[in-house]
């Protein structure tokens, strides 16, 4: 199989971030021009002045840099960022680096994917820019049976840190996100984000939580744009992404923390208060085997959903699409 390419976000970039008005001094050599050259075609506007490159402060680029100082550790000893301009997807590379030792707390971010991937083996369309894609290791000390948990953490997450983003960025009568199950957000009933959380069996058992939102009209593919939707379009204003990721990073470890101490049963709580689907709601259930009718009738202790069927019958899914029904 072919590698895909994979481009590193230059370090200059992240130096001149950290270095701020003072800006970093850079040297002649034929690799430093080609990384220069790099962040100028991908629109970073890193400026050169007598042999100093400056970066302005911005607060929608997702440099490493910025996005560690602006998230302070709850969950972790620190966050450790590893930044791509391209990158096949982020999940691959986290799981990758998850097999190899990386800590918790090491998210992989990247301002394109050329293959990612969603639920079910779907892709997810990520050009550059338009969106946010990252994948954030973990390595919980909960036993792995309590791990479809971590969707529910994640997805309260997300929907915490766009409202947070929102209200910071001063949109007024900010749309609430609701979420569907197990782990999708919705903003005006269309989808916004979602979330890809996969294992990897090393000795030491860890997780990806991979996390992917619509930011900007270009995130949307036009086949979906009557099922899924952007934060700028919902808010009426561009919205930065890096103030998006930061305040979602901030609730994943407060859900994480949740999580981690077993108050599995506040996580839940949470979760039901940003949804409006898992009790009493007509659903269309999908397990890829067959589409079959039937309503909501709450949450396991687990997360799993729980369906009366219209012959009466209960069941509980564990993984399946549900999409709400409408008269
Ligand atoms: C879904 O199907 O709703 C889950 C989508 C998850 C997409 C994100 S984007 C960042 C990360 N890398 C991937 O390849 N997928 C996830």
């Amino acid at each position: 199989m072919n590698k895909l390419r994979e481009l590193r976000i230059p370090e200059i970039l992240n130096e001149a971030a950290r270095a701020g008005p003072g800006g970093v001094p850079v040297t002649e050599d034929p690799a430093s021009k080609a990384d220069l050259e790099l962040c100028r075609r991908w629109g970073f506007a890193l400026r050169l002045e007598h042999r100093r490159a400056f970066l302005p402060f911005d607060e929608d680029s997702l440099l490493p840099a910025w996005i560690e100082q602006e998230t302070p550790a709850l969950a972790w000893d620190r966050l450790s960022v590893r930044g791509f301009l391209e990158i096949g997807s982020t999940n691959e590379e986290a799981l990758k680096q998850a097999g190899s030792g990386a800590p918790g707390g090491t998210l992989i971010c990247a301002e394109t994917q050329t293959a990612g991937r969603g639920r079910k083996g779907r892709s997810w369309i990520s050009p550059p820019g338009a969106g946010i894609y990252c994948t954030l290791v973990i390595r919980p000390s909960q036993p792995t049976d309590r791990w479809p948990l971590l969707a529910h953490a994640a997805s309260v997450a997300v929907a915490e840190g766009l409202k947070d983003a929102l209200l910071e960025c001063g949109v007024e009568r900010p749309p609430s996100p609701d979420l569907k199950w197990p782990n999708d957000v919705y903003l005006s009933g269309k989808k916004t984000a979602g979330i890809l959380i996969e294992t990897v069996s090393s000795q030491t058992p860890a997780a990806v939580v991979g996390i992917g939102i619509n930011v900007r009209q270009g995130s949307i593919p036009a086949d979906l744009r009557d099922q899924a939707t952007c934060i700028s379009a919902e808010a009426g204003r561009d919205i930065p992404r890096r103030r998006i990721l930061v305040h979602c990073l901030h609730h994943f470890q407060v859900c994480y923390s949740l999580f981690e101490r077993r108050e599995h049963d506040e996580l839940l709580r949470r979760w039901k208060g940003l949804s409006t689907m898992w009790d009493g709601v007509p659903v269309w259930i999908d397990d890829g085997s067959r589409r079959r009718a039937g309503i909501t009738s709450g949450l396991t202790e687990l997360g799993a959903l729980r369906i009366r069927n219209e012959d009466g019958r209960e069941e509980t899914l564990l993984a399946a699409d549900v999409t709400v029904r409408r008269a």
